[in-house]
């Protein structure tokens, strides 16, 4: 069967899309205000960007030509920082996406801890095992006719947090303490699966 998306609903556009490209990752996003409020979103349109120099991206999409707070708040500071989703915090990371008014500081709303990053203003969400300070190098709108398109944002990462309980050696991570968390379609999430190893072709 062939889809064109331009002949459908854009709701079913995000039903193929969201439904196909899984499991997607979680970039629980925390920024914050020129005049100081702490914001905190998760965006699952959220991808790792090459490692030298290391560098995210998130996208928005921007209903009825609005900014998402989080978008508004990168944009004018220019930070952000990435905290990953595990077992543990996957409620609370879903409480903090809830549509409120920009003066609601979503630490509070979803029951979580902010402490200070070291080279960025916005907070770090404390129970999350790996966060990411990042600052924007770039962004870009892709334009759309119907609603308001989306912003991607990509940032450099300037420091890794990474707790020792899910460090192994040499720098490799432990998904057995990890736990992370992705997105599936709608309501849907996954923990991994079974994990198997194939080697690279010399
Ligand atoms: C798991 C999950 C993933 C989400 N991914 C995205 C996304 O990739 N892009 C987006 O615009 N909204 C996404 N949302 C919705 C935003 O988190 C939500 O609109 C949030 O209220 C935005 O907060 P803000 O206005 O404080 O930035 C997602 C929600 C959930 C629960």
């Amino acid at each position: 069967m062939h889809i064109d998306p331009q002949e459908i609903d854009p709701r079913a556009v995000y039903k193929l899309l969201t439904g196909s490209v899984i499991p997607r990752p979680i970039g629980w996003i925390s920024s914050i205000s020129p005049e100081g409020i702490p914001n905190l979103a998760p965006f699952s349109y959220f991808n790792a960007v090459g490692e030298d120099p290391p560098h995210v991206m998130f996208s928005t999409i921007r209903p009825n030509n609005t900014n998402k707070d989080t978008l508004n708040n990168v944009l004018a500071t220019g930070e952000f920082v990435v905290n990953m989703v595990t077992e543990d915090t996957v409620e609370r990371m879903n409480r903090t996406s809830e549509m409120v008014p920009p003066d609601v500081d979503e630490f509070e709303l979803g029951g979580l801890t902010p402490i200070a990053s070291v080279k960025v203003k916005p907070f770090r969400v404390a129970e999350s095992p790996i966060t990411m300070e990042c600052k924007v190098v770039h962004h870009y709108t892709l334009e759309d006719h119907k609603n308001g398109g989306a912003t991607i944002v990509v940032g450099r990462i300037v420091l890794f947090h990474i707790d020792e309980s899910v460090l192994l050696d040499d720098y490799k991570i432990n998904m057995q303490t990890y736990r992370p968390v992705s997105r599936l379609a709608g309501a849907n999430y996954a923990k991994l699966g079974e994990i198997f190893t194939i080697k690279r072709p010399i």
